[in-house]
């Protein structure tokens, strides 16, 4: 398996790769159109269109030519310092639980860390995201984009932090929700 940049040629693989991670997840977006995929599948191609992309940071894990797993951070704020926001983080179904996510979770936060970003956010399992070093952000003084959130939205700092406060928001698809 290796992780590398999305091309171009990706984008159809990415978008099945996606909806096939948030089918029947009970916590998906909904879709955009009745019965269509999975809402995360077609916010990964609003964020492709929106200022907030970032194609640095827009990776795919590949395994005999094909993607099975795909992890996205786009420009977010926090009031009006420029931070990342981290998601959809997907692996197909069957090939879940056998490292890839861990492997794209390290590979955008060193690529983020290399780009002089300060901070990610992210909305998650606290569980999980923990062992990548995300804290509740409330506990760096960074407020989620909704309260009701609590400690499921979390940050991750990286070198080029120096403290930040204030509301954090991401790139504008995400608000379509
Ligand atoms: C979340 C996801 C990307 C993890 O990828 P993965 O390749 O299965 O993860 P890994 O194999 O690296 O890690 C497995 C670990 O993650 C845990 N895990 C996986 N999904 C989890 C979830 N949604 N919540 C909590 N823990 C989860 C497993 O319990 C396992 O933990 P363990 O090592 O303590 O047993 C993948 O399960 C997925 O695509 N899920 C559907 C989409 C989704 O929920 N994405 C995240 C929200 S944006």
């Amino acid at each position: 398996m290796i992780v590398r940049r999305e091309r171009s040629d990706d984008v159809d693989a990415i978008h099945a790769v996606t909806a096939a991670a948030f089918r029947g997840v009970a916590h998906s977006a909904p879709p955009v159109v009745p019965g269509g995929d999975p809402g995360e599948a077609t916010l990964v191609s609003w964020l492709r269109d929106d200022a907030g992309w970032i194609p640095e940071l827009s990776l795919v894990a590949v395994e005999d030519d094909q993607v099975v797993g795909h992890v996205l951070a786009t420009r977010a704020h926090v009031d009006d310092r420029p931070v990342l926001g981290l998601g959809p983080l997907s692996v197909l179904p069957h090939r879940q639980r056998a490292g890839l996510g861990t492997a794209l979770m390290h590979a955008v936060l060193g690529a983020a860390d290399a780009l002089g970003e300060p901070l990610v956010g992210l909305l998650g399992n606290p569980y999980y995201y923990g062992r990548f070093g995300f804290v509740p952000a409330r506990s760096v003084g960074v407020a989620a984009p909704v309260p009701a959130w609590g400690d499921n939205f979390q940050v991750r700092t990286l070198s080029r932090y120096e403290g930040l406060a204030g509301r954090f928001r991401y790139a504008e698809p995400f608000d379509r929700f």
